[in-house]
């Protein structure tokens, strides 16, 4: 639906909360997503890994020890065992001064759950991660988007943005529907500008990539706008260097601190 791709727009400044508000509540909760649509993100990102019995969930790292009191790797758990996790008690510990006795305890949720408790009350820009090790990420991602209407006419185009490091995962999910708007992400760890050859490859399947703030400067930005295709930096904290980036064209910030930030939409 075209008429409301204000999102999508080449104008647009997005701020996406990076793991929810993750620099003020654990990253990955709900809780942490609650606070960032309460400060009124554009989006709540969303880094989505598989269970070992096959369920989608939000989590970052590859393995549980740094955000929850277990060990191991989340791809060889099942979701019962996850769900024994405390999710919050970590943040408590590393952060004093934003603790408090509700995030304790706190389970790691299923997309499904997410889904269920903000309904499309919110934008969701989704990174899957670890597709090539968890077979069927996409299909189970597009049928749940689709089982809660998320990705109805109706909405705003780019109310749900996916996005990925696996240029064949993106590919995967433009083949099982061109309509959503995908987002190649880059670390740019070699901090060159890629050819303009490259960036077409991109835009035959993807709107945008997501780049590393520290390896793309005014330059990087331009040919990439130049190319037809949106920007988004990762990630940025900093009112000042959002401040920049978006006088440099940029289209959007993945930030911790939607707080920090909130004066640049
Ligand atoms: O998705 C953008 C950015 O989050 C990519 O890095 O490791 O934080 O998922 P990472
Ligand atoms: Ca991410």
């Amino acid at each position: 639906n075209d008429q409301h791709s204000a999102l999508l727009d080449e104008n647009s400044f997005l701020l996406i909360a990076h793991r929810g508000a993750s620099a003020i509540a654990p990253e990955h909760t709900l809780a942490s997503y609650q606070m960032a649509i309460d400060m009124d993100e554009d989006f709540i990102e969303i880094d989505l890994q598989m269970t070992k019995d096959g369920v989608l969930v939000a989590f970052h790292d590859d393995i549980v020890d740094r955000t929850t009191d277990g060990s191991g790797k989340v791809a060889e758990m099942d979701l019962a065992d996850i769900k024994k996790l405390d999710a919050g008690s970590w943040f408590n510990a590393e952060k004093p001064d934003r603790a408090k006795d509700e995030y304790v305890g706190i389970q790691v949720p299923t997309l499904e759950e997410i889904f269920t408790a903000f309904g499309d009350s919110t934008n969701y820009y989704i990174e899957t991660k670890q597709p090539d090790k968890s077979e069927g990420m996409e299909e189970d991602l597009l049928e749940l988007l689709y089982q809660y209407g998320l990705l109805e006419e109706s909405l705003p185009k780019g109310h749900v943005i996916i996005q990925s490091f696996s240029a064949d995962s993106l590919k995967t999910i433009h083949e099982l529907d061109d309509d959503i708007p995908l987002i190649q992400l880059t670390d740019n760890l070699e901090q060159e500008i890629p050819s303009p050859e490259t960036f077409k490859l991109y835009r035959e399947y993807a709107v945008g990539i997501g780049v590393s703030h520290k390896n793309a400067d005014d330059a990087y930005i331009a040919a990439a706008r130049r190319a037809g295709l949106l920007v988004h930096l990762f990630t940025v904290d900093r009112l000042a260097e959002g401040e920049k980036l978006k006088s440099w064209g940029a289209n959007g910030i993945f930030t911790n601190d939607i707080e920090a930030v909130s004066s640049l939409k």
